[in-house]
């Protein structure tokens, strides 16, 4: 599967920071169940490798990648535990298009996107999106570089994500909403399944 394809599958990739081992498989089922099928693993626990293996391994139906993904070789070492796209904060040197995983990078600035669109990129992360100018600069990112397509994410939620989705060059969101901590330490899954399907509904455009 391409970027393309994958950002398709759904308008909001929930973005995970995942403590305890045990949380991963019942949080990526419930995100699943209602109907987010692509999901970010950050690389910020010592557990993340590990749940990333694990929630590729078991969740039926799920599409699940790598986040925080900053070298080359994070990103051979998430394709090697069977993650089917990285997401990067940033541009990481000398990477492109081709490689072991698809890679989103993340791009704050014109100058950035162009290194991007250089390197073969067509779909990019703004981040974070609502510090760097939020949806009035992906409405100003779209006239001087119509290729370039976005998944904005930090800062994003549910009342300000219909803003980015209803945007021509916007295929996704990303955000942390719809996994807060507080219900995952709680194991609630039951609350995490009907924020995702809130989301799941948000209408792109
Ligand atoms: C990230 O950490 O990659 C995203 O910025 C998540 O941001 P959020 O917690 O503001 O949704």
């Amino acid at each position: 599967m391409k970027i393309a394809d994958i950002l398709a599958l759904a308008p909001v990739i929930p973005v995970l920071v995942i403590d305890d081992l045990a949380h991963a498989v019942p949080l990526g089922r419930a995100l699943v169940a209602g109907g987010l099928p692509v999901l970010e693993i950050t690389l910020r626990t010592p557990v993340a490798m590990q749940c990333l293996e694990r929630m590729a391994g078991e969740i039926e139906g799920a599409v699940v990648g790598a986040g925080t993904v900053l070298t080359p070789s994070q990103r051979q070492a998430v394709a090697d535990v069977g993650a089917r796209f990285a997401v990067s904060p940033g541009l990481i040197e000398g990477e492109t298009d081709e490689g072991p995983v698809p890679l989103l990078p993340g791009i704050a600035t014109a100058t950035e996107l162009m290194a991007g669109l250089a390197a073969g990129f067509g779909h990019f992360k703004l981040f974070p999106a609502n510090i760097v100018g939020g949806a009035e600069a992906l409405k100003a990112f779209a006239s001087p570089f119509p290729q370039a397509k976005f998944c904005p994410t930090g800062g994003v939620n549910a009342k300000n994500a219909p803003d980015y989705l209803a945007l021509p060059n916007v295929v996704c969101v990303g955000g942390s909403w719809v996994a807060p901590t507080d219900a995952v330490r709680a194991g609630d899954w039951g609350r995490i399944e009907a924020l995702a399907r809130e989301a799941a509904a948000l209408p792109r455009n």
